[in-house]
């Protein structure tokens, strides 16, 4: 490690950031995301605030953050400006009533967007290493990000060096920025596994303003065991592929499998990975999670590309601890490379992400409850789902004790349109909507993957609309959702009353 930089405490370095700047941070969820410097960055807010000076940044960053970041800075309301996706509580507030702007972005765009300037300047970038040397090479951490453009384009850079991350960790990583159009190549990746970039990002030294030493272990916590029904959730979608490949339409060899976040996805990958039927796999995907660990120590799960070791702690001592071994299994690549859609489309991904709801038609919404509150962000699951090989959304059939239907008329928002969804999985069934006209994913849809009991009501809805190519009825399309909001259920619809 290099002594020509300044050391400097957390506290100096955030008084270096004025009112106003823009911060991009390293990290994807909360590993890789810097910690001493947000967390005395929220100190600082809270005694300006106190003595009415205005401090407020903007926070760019990979993905979501933990609570070192964004918990500490919108507790602090130090966050004027958040993109791309988010999943803490104090934020989310935030968000929702309007305290901070927030953009919610495709992941893979965050990148490009940021170099073409569509998001203002970089002031700062602030970047969490675990080594960094005299001529400005970083060796990054548990993810990649979008921390190769924020460095590029920033004026200026702040390093947390953390010890807990071992410098041993290069050649995990692969960091590679595309061209900007209109002369952009191909992305030579033409295996999961290639290798297109170098193992450190490469900086101009002089920017890097100084260095704050740090010992904090990654913010992640662990998912729990999969319930009964993320249980039959998988068990479903692994009898799909299972009869997918039997089918001749997914080789022998299977295909590269990406899966989401939350403990949904965790859960129904490690039922799709343990099926007797399908074979040792790949992972491109942007999110390494806890299940991945067990398939890979099984060999079942062969090689990972990811964008970030989002598994918890103790998880991720274990691949420190035998770190050899995983790095001849796991690459770490810039969001921009984990979420491309010109690979996934190429490689032939399978993608596995949760719906917060779908409609009968088959469009998903991944963001917003009853429409208008946000939940995350779209994050990655549009690029995977657009360019996927197969297109797979999963989530349980009700939420919040069975008051909520997942499976409604139509979305109160639209993430995933009906010509990106393919095939749709609760604990109830599977259906596959490719080549399936609106009618007839409306009847698969209500019949196989809602609750049985919403599919009376779905029923009398749909058996109500006719005509068109997309039967539906906008008198009454929301009615499930107003049913909740007035009353708390979505159940005991007055059908008579909306569609007099
Ligand atoms: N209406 C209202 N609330 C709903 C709901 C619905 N239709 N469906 C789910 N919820 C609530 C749940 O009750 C739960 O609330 P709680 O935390 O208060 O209990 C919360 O949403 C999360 O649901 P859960 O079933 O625990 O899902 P999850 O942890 O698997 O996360 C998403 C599901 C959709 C929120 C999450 O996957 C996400 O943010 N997706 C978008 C980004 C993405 O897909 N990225 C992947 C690319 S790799």
């Amino acid at each position: 490690m290099a002594d020509r930089y300044a050391r400097l405490a957390a506290p100096e370095a955030a008084a270096l950031i004025k009112h106003g700047n823009n911060l991009g941070f390293s990290g994807f969820t909360p590993s890789g995301s810097p910690k001493a410097i947000p967390m005395a960055l929220a100190e600082r807010a809270v005694i300006d605030h106190l003595y009415d000076r205005p401090f407020k940044v903007g926070v760019l960053t990979g993905a979501s953050t933990g609570n070192f970041l964004d918990g500490a800075l919108a507790k602090a309301d130090a966050i004027s400006f958040r993109t791309p996706y988010q999943t803490n509580d104090e934020l989310r507030k935030r968000i929702n009533d309007g305290t901070c702007r927030f953009v919610d972005m495709h992941l893979s765009l965050v990148p490009q967007f940021v170099r073409y300037g569509f998001l203002g300047k970089i002031d700062w970038a602030i970047i969490e290493a675990a080594d960094v040397t005299s001529d400005g090479e970083i060796i990054l951490t548990s993810a990649v990000g979008a921390a190769p453009t924020y460095a590029a384009v920033a004026d200026k850079i702040l390093i947390e060096l953390n010890r807990a991350h071992p410098v041993e960790l290069r050649g995990m990583h692969d960091i590679f920025e595309p061209q900007n159009p209109p002369h952009r190549r191909e992305l030579p990746i033409y295996r999961v596994s290639d290798r297109i970039g170098s193992p450190a990002l490469k900086v101009d030294p002089s920017k890097i303003v100084g260095i704050v030493e740090t010992n904090y272990e990654d913010d992640s916590r662990a998912l729990g065991e999969a319930g009964e029904i993320h249980q039959k959730i998988g068990q479903n979608v692994a009898e799909f592929l299972a009869n997918e490949m039997k089918a001749g339409r997914i080789p022998p060899t299977f295909l590269p499998l990406q899966s989401g976040v939350g403990e949904t996805a965790n859960g129904i990958l490690g039922m799709v990975g343990t099926h007797p039927d399908i074979p040792p796999f790949e992972m491109y995907t942007e999110v390494l999670q806890d299940s991945v660990i067990a398939l890979m120590k099984e060999e079942k799960c062969r090689f990972v590309s990811t964008c970030s070791l989002s598994v918890s702690t103790e998880l991720l001592r274990e691949i420190y601890g035998n770190l050899p071994w995983y790095k001849e299994r796991i690459v770490m690549r810039p969001q921009e490379i984990s979420n491309n859609p010109e690979a996934i489309r190429r490689l032939g991904l399978i993608s596995m992400n949760t719906a917060i709801e779908v409609d009968i038609f088959g469009n998903v919404n991944s963001t917003h409850v009853m429409g208008s509150k946000m939940m995350n962000g779209i994050g990655g699951s549009g690029d995977f789902t657009r360019n996927a090989y197969i297109s797979i959304f999963t989530c349980p059939s009700t939420a919040k004790g069975g008051k909520i239907s997942t499976i409604v008329p139509q979305v109160s928002h639209t993430d995933h349109s009906e010509h990106s969804v393919q095939v749709v999985a609760t604990e109830w069934g599977v259906v596959d909507l490719r080549g399936r006209t609106p009618t007839e994913r409306a009847r698969l849809i209500v019949d196989n993957c809602a609750h049985p009991e919403y599919r009376d009501e779905l029923h009398r809805y749909f058996d109500y609309v006719k005509g068109g190519h997309t039967p539906q009825t906008l008198a009454a399309a929301y009615a499930f959702h107003v049913q909740f909001m007035k009353t708390g259920d979505m159940r005991g619809i007055d059908w008579k009353r909306i569609l007099a």
